[in-house]
This record gives structure tokens, sequence and C-alpha cells, in this order.
């Protein structure tokens, strides 16, 4: 604190976009402040360990901070740092992921972020929907945040549009939707899937998109069936040098820039190192796994995944590539030991990391390097340290600004054995 009473100078922002004030050694998280700033504040909850606040006046502006550029900004939680330059948001995001080792214990280099473009780089966006109107849940709440004539500025405008134009169609067809779902290919195709609650309904009239969609379903979560109005279920895309498939139910990356700035990265890590069969765990759609197995096409892989879907893809991916030297298999990863002993693993679990079983199975294969490509550094730090005290040590970690303007930071880590 200043010699003023309660006036603040803010020493470090975080990636979920509060400033850090310390004071007399209690931490002060300031809603939407930033590293930089002086300002007076108003508290707005107290802990044992740290308070929350806001700004109630803003002194000396920081030179990090910018005006966010959209209108639901503060409103509706989907990103946390539009208040912050791009530039610094790249820093703070490399130092989330320092901070997420060093807090765990581990002592590493991390490299600055990779950068895609941090525009409109979204292709699939999930809108709730109210009467004819679509929108977001406030973050962490079930309150309805409309987007107004607003187009969310992390995916192209398009996807807003289109979105609302099904809603209000609906709305008027007496259709209740819950959900809209839209995903854009590479190609600007685009594919819809509807989230519908409740009694059946007649559905055909939505056929009047097909001029405008390559696929559109219903999916009605009260009775679990799903509707193909017109289409594969699906989309087509160009990513990573393959033709894709990928259905309305599976996992894809959501930023296609920023998935090839990672299978970059992958990509060279593999070029350094001797493999000859790997495992591709928590596979997916096998985005990854085909696109090395394209690239070294003298190497066996295998992919594994939960989701029967996304195995239905992966299998389809690799013969609409003609890739022959991977196998795919539906399952649990860590119950997938008795698939030979691979030299090289990825593993790219979702944010709960990976589970105690799938470190286990890990260190009895013994796989002289594994990739881990993570979207939560807490739980990356997390599992390193068990990987670490069982024998590998960690080469490279490299985070990946695959989700612009959000709180959210993609890490790739590389662990050999020692
Ligand atoms: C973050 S996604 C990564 C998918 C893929 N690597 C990609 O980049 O497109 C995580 C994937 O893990 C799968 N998954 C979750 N738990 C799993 C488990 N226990 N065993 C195998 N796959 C699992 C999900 O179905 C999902 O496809």
């Amino acid at each position: 604190m200043t010699a003023e009473k309660n006036i603040f100078n803010v020493t470090d922002t975080n990636s979920r976009g509060y400033g850090i004030i310390k004071d007399n050694g209690k931490v002060i998280f300031v809603a939407e402040s930033v590293e930089g700033d002086v300002c007076r504040i108003e508290k707005t909850d107290e802990k044992k360990n740290y308070s929350t606040a806001r700004v109630t006046e803003l002194i000396t502006s920081s030179p990090y901070r910018i005006n966010p550029d959209c209108p639901c900004f503060e409103t509706c939680g989907g990103c946390s740092l539009r208040h912050v330059s791009y530039e610094q948001e790249l820093k703070i995001k490399r130092n989330t992921v320092s901070s997420a080792f060093r807090r765990a214990g581990i002592s590493v280099d991390v490299s600055e972020t990779l950068r895609p473009s941090p525009d409109g780089y979204r292709n699939k966006v999930s809108f709730k929907v109210s009467g004819s109107r679509i929108g977001f849940f406030k973050k962490e709440t079930n309150s309805f945040i409309s987007l107004e004539n607003e187009t969310c500025k992390n995916a192209p405008g398009i996807i807003t549009r289109i979105a609302s134009e099904i809603a209000e169609f609906a709305f008027s067809q007496n259709i209740r939707i819950e959900e809209i779902v839209i995903r854009r290919s590479t190609g600007g195709m685009l594919s819809a899937q509807i989230i519908v609650e409740g009694s059946e309904k007649k559905y055909d009239s939505l056929n009047c998109f097909s001029d405008r969609f390559a696929s559109l379903s219903v999916k009605n979560i009260t009775t679990g069936k799903t509707h193909r109005i017109f289409g594969e279920g699906g989309i087509r895309t160009e990513a990573f040098g393959l033709s894709l498939f990928v259905s309305d139910e599976s996992f894809f990356q959501v930023n296609y820039d920023g998935a090839e700035l990672m299978f970059g990265v992958i990509s060279s890590i593999f070029s350094d190192i001797s493999f000859d069969l790997c495992a591709d765990l928590f596979c997916g759609t096998g985005v990854w796994g085909l696109a090395l197995a394209k690239r070294f096409p003298d190497k066996l892989f295998y992919g594994v995944d939960l989701n029967e879907s996304a195995i239905g893809d992966a299998t389809r991916n690799a013969e609409i590539n003609g890739i022959e030297n991977i196998t795919f298999f539906c399952g649990d990863a860590s119950m997938k030991t008795d698939l030979g002993s691979p030299d090289a693993v990825i593993v790219d679990p979702p944010r709960a990391g990976l589970s105690p079983g799938m470190i286990d199975t890990i260190i009895s294969i013994k796989p002289d390097n594994l990739i881990y490509i993570s979207c939560n550094p807490f739980t990356l730090a997390r599992d390193a340290v068990k990987l670490t005290e069982s024998g590998y040590s960690i080469k490279t970690v490299i985070p990946i600004d695959l989700f612009p303007r959000t709180e959210h930071v993609e890490t790739v880590c590389l662990l050999c054995k020692q």
C-alpha cells in the first residue's frame, strides 16, 4: 500500500484476469485489474488466506491495460484477459505454467508462449438458448447472458449469426432448444448439433438450413435419441496435412491455427527422438497419431480413446488418408497394457490430468520418451512430480496459447527416461 490509505499498487496479474496486491503478507485478488495499476479498491470477500476486491478508482492505469473490445466481457465470463494487451497475456500464461511447476516443487525452464492469431479462432462454439435468443451462462452460474446483437469475438462472426438464425427459426416453429453447437471446418463448411429436452417433436422444418450447413442433427437429451436431419452427423475438415471427419460427439481441437503450432512442436520432438512404436493415448479422432504416422511411415503407431465415436472417426480417418501404420482401440487408456511396448507415448488427457492408474501404467511401460500434452498446467505439474520421482526428467515445457483471451493455456512437455 502507498502512503495514502487504501491506495494500492497491483504487482502481478494472474491468468484469470485478477490483479494481485500483497497487503501485509496477505494476497488480495482484484477483479479486472492489471499489474502496474495504482488503484483504490473495495473488498468483495475476505477469506483466511486471501481476499477478493474490485477497483473503485483507477488512479494510474497500467501500461498493459487495454479497453476490452467486447461489451459482454464483464458478464459472460468466457474471456478473462480482454483488458490486458495480448503481449502481456502471453507472459502471464508463461508465468502460470512456471508457477504451477514451482508450486509443485519442480524447477524447470518454461519456453515463451507460442502465439496463434488471437482473434476469431474458435472452430466450435456451444451457445445456450433462451426463447429465441442465444448466449452463454455467466461463469459458474446458470444465469443466461444474451449475446443481443453481438458476436462472440473468439469465433468467426458467421458462427454467432447462424446460431442466432437457428434459434429464432426454431422458436417460430415451437421447437424449444437448450443449446446449439456449431462447428466450422478449415474450408468454412458448417455443421450444427441442436440440443433439445422433453418430449419428441417434428424437426423436419429444420431442413430449410440444408443450403447453409453440411450437417444438422437434433439430439434429445431426455429420450437419448439423435435425429439426423441431413448430412453425416459431423464435419469434414483439413488439418495437420490430413483430411479428417469429426463426428458431432467427438472431441476436436477448437483452434486450428493453435493446433497446427502444437503439431509443429510435437512433430519436431519426434524428429529428435528415436522410436519404433508410439502409443497415442487419449487420442480422440486420432489427429496426433495419424499426422505422425503419415510423417514417419516406417514406424508403428496405435491410438486409444474411451469415446467410441472418436475411435470410429479415427479409424475412418486412417482409411480416408490411406495411413496403414496405425491402429485404434476403444477403451480406458490405463487398462490397455497388452498392446506391445511403445518406446514413445503421447498422453493428451482432459483437464483432470492422469489418474494414478494411468501413471502406474506409464511407469510399467517405461517408454523412453513421454510427450505430455496438457490443457491444465496444475495437473500437469502434479503428474510430473510422480513421473520425475519414477525416473523421468523434464526436457522441454512449451506453453501454447490455444485459447487467447481466456484463462486457459495448453502445454507440451517432453519427459525422458533417465
Ligand atoms: C483433450 S482430448 C484430446 C484428444 C486428442 N488427442 C486431440 O488432440 O484431438 C481428451 C480425450 O481423452 C479421452 N479420454 C478421457 N478419459 C479417457 C480414458 N480414461 N482413456 C482413454 N481416453 C480417455 C476423451 O474421450 C477425449 O477424446
